[in-house]
């Protein structure tokens, strides 16, 4: 097991229990999601946790191919799939840290709440892109703590909560700073909100056609 997965495999079924933190936001976030499928778009989610936001987007889709590092993530995800009665998301464990998808073979791919503890998330990133189709969309939500006030009084913490084994690996950075990662790796912004007072945010980045 990769030392990263230790972390989330520990934490899998608590986090499988845990309501979702603001519900109006996550459901802005799915809809605006949908906007950008059809219903042949071959997806991939990586970072897909317990997949509950997999599941509900497959009747969208024609298929969605959802990876996480932690097996007990996936265990969860994959016992959700037959009472769903959802059978078109393959959930496989993979790190997206290195990962390698077949050139320009989807229509949509997600990121949800995971570029903020990738190792490098420009690689992950530029994976991304090379594996999207021309004209397709990188949908991400991404916790942004580099700005907030409060994360820089408790920023020296990340690394000692971390080395304890309570917290997963946080890289902290500015919802603009991601924004020009994602466009540095050459995706055109088409979606953009801040949603949780500044805290995250929600970007749609298209591959040029
Ligand atoms: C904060 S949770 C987010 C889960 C889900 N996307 C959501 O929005 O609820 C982060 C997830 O990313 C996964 N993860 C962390 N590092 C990863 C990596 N290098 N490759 C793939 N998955 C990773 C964790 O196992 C965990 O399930």
């Amino acid at each position: 097991m990769p030392d990263k997965a230790k972390f989330w495999d520990g934490t899998a079924e608590k986090y499988s229990k845990q309501p979702i933190a603001n519900q109006k936001a996550y459901e802005v976030k799915l809809n605006l999601t949908r906007e950008y499928f059809t219903p042949d778009s071959q997806v991939l989610e990586f970072g897909c946790g317990t997949g509950s936001t997999a599941i509900l987007h497959a009747p969208f889709v024609k298929h969605i191919d959802a990876i996480d590092v932690s097996s007990e993530m996936i265990r969860i995800a994959k016992d959700k799939l037959d009472p769903a009665g959802i059978q078109n998301v393959t959930f496989r464990v993979a790190d997206m840290d290195g990962f390698q998808a077949a050139p320009e073979s989807y229509d949509a791919v997600l990121g949800l709440n995971i570029l903020h503890l990738l190792d490098d998330r420009m690689a992950a990133m530029r994976e991304v892109y090379q594996a999207l189709k021309p004209g397709g969309y990188f949908v991400s939500t991404t916790p942004c703590l580099r700005e907030k006030f409060i994360f820089s009084l408790i920023g020296p913490l990340f690394p000692l909560m971390h080395a304890l084994g309570r917290w997963p690996k946080v890289f902290r950075f500015s919802a603009k700073r991601l924004q020009r990662d994602i466009e540095e790796i050459g995706f055109k912004t088409v979606h953009y909100w801040q949603p949780d007072n500044g805290m995250s945010a929600f970007i749609v980045g298209q591959k040029p056609e």
